[in-house]
């Protein structure tokens, strides 16, 4: 289950301390409305207001921010040595990706955060002031509009998370380009949709075309081997909600589960994991299934059975999301 670190906890809880949950309620209400009846990027912009901020904040904000962790984790396990010292994040809203990459890679020393909506970057600064990472609380914040390629300082990370699927269609195109140039990894997360899948997917092979590879989640860089329409390559991350969430937010679970697709990119050959886990692994007495998506054949079925000892133990333990199978230790 993955959990907020304190310090963000603590700063979304300060944050919020002031906000009428009723208030937030109805503002949380408009933005599932306008995020499930699909977004009009034409439209002004998602997070015009105070109300609609402080909405996404309580209630997205913990979700992107685990979907974006694990993304990151994801791509670190493959990149053993990788130790960023610069980060920017494109589209930030109020900051999950710069936290998440700060948790994942304590080495980033500089980061830059651009955002269009100024009500979304005075809150993430606010939230940003009480991280215990000086990384997070000294960023840089920028308003910038993207309207084509994305002017940003080079960086050895590039983030950019939930918002392709705001940016017009034509403008898509040449702001991942602007991603790939002068980074070391990119890294796009998308809702865990059909279409989000699809905008990840245009995104990959850009960024293969452009001379990247990927890192994760594909174990190659080969045409995709999911069945277009019938299926979409995402994952999900369970975490826990919180009380506030429990009362702005109709559900009465603790849970929420949040699905989300990602690419990380890089350039440079560098070992790869054989496969990945594209399912949530199906476990009976004496076996595991797993779905991978793998180098040598695609999308494949896989079952582990107890007379394959070390295997077995290991299927037992894998989860939705991981290489398979698993890495050496220490990384690739
Ligand atoms: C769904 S939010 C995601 C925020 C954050 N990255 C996260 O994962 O929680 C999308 C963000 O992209 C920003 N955005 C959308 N279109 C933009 C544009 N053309 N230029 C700059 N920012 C934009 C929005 O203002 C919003 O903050």
């Amino acid at each position: 289950m993955a959990e907020l670190p304190g310090d963000l906890s603590a700063a979304l809880d300060e944050a919020l301390s002031g906000a009428d949950p009723a208030a937030l309620s109805r503002s949380v209400q408009k933005l599932i409305h306008r995020y499930r009846d699909g977004f009009d990027p034409a439209e002004r912009m998602v997070l015009a207001s105070a109300a609609d901020v402080a909405a996404y904040a309580a209630y997205r904000m913990p979700a992107t921010y685990a979907a974006v962790v694990a993304a990151l984790e994801r791509s670190a396990e493959l990149l053993p040595g990788f130790s960023p010292r610069t980060h920017v994040d494109v589209g930030a809203g109020t900051g999950a990706a710069v936290w998440a990459a700060a948790e994942v890679w304590p080495s980033i020393a500089e980061t830059t955060v651009l955002e269009q909506a100024p009500e979304a970057i005075s809150f993430g600064r606010r939230l940003a002031g009480r991280a215990d990472s000086p990384a997070v609380r000294d960023a840089r914040w920028r308003r910038t509009v993207i309207a084509g390629p994305v002017r940003r300082p080079a960086a050895d990370l590039v983030t950019m998370a939930y918002v392709l699927g705001e940016l017009p269609p034509q403008v898509r195109a040449d702001a991942v380009r602007s991603l790939a140039a002068g980074s070391g990894l990119v890294v796009l997360v998308e809702p865990g949709t059909p279409a989000g899948y699809e905008r990840i997917a245009a995104a990959r092979d850009l960024l293969i075309e452009l001379g990247l590879s990927v890192v994760a989640p594909c174990p190659h860089d080969r045409a995709c081997p999911v069945p277009r329409g019938q299926d979409w390559c995402h994952f999900a991350e369970r975490l826990n909600r919180t009380a506030l969430h429990r009362r702005i937010k109709v559900g009465t679970l603790g849970f929420e589960d949040e699905k989300f697709c990602y690419v990380a990119a890089a350039r440079g050959a560098r070992a790869r994991a054989a496969g990945r886990v594209v399912r949530r692994p199906v476990r009976r007495k004496g076996l595991v299934s797993l779905r991978l998506c793998t180098e040598a054949d695609g999308m494949a079925d896989a079952t582990v059975s107890k007379r394959q000892g070390e295997a077995y133990r290991a299927a037992r333990k894998t989860e939705w999301g991981a290489p398979w199978p698993p890495l050496p230790r220490g990384g690739s």
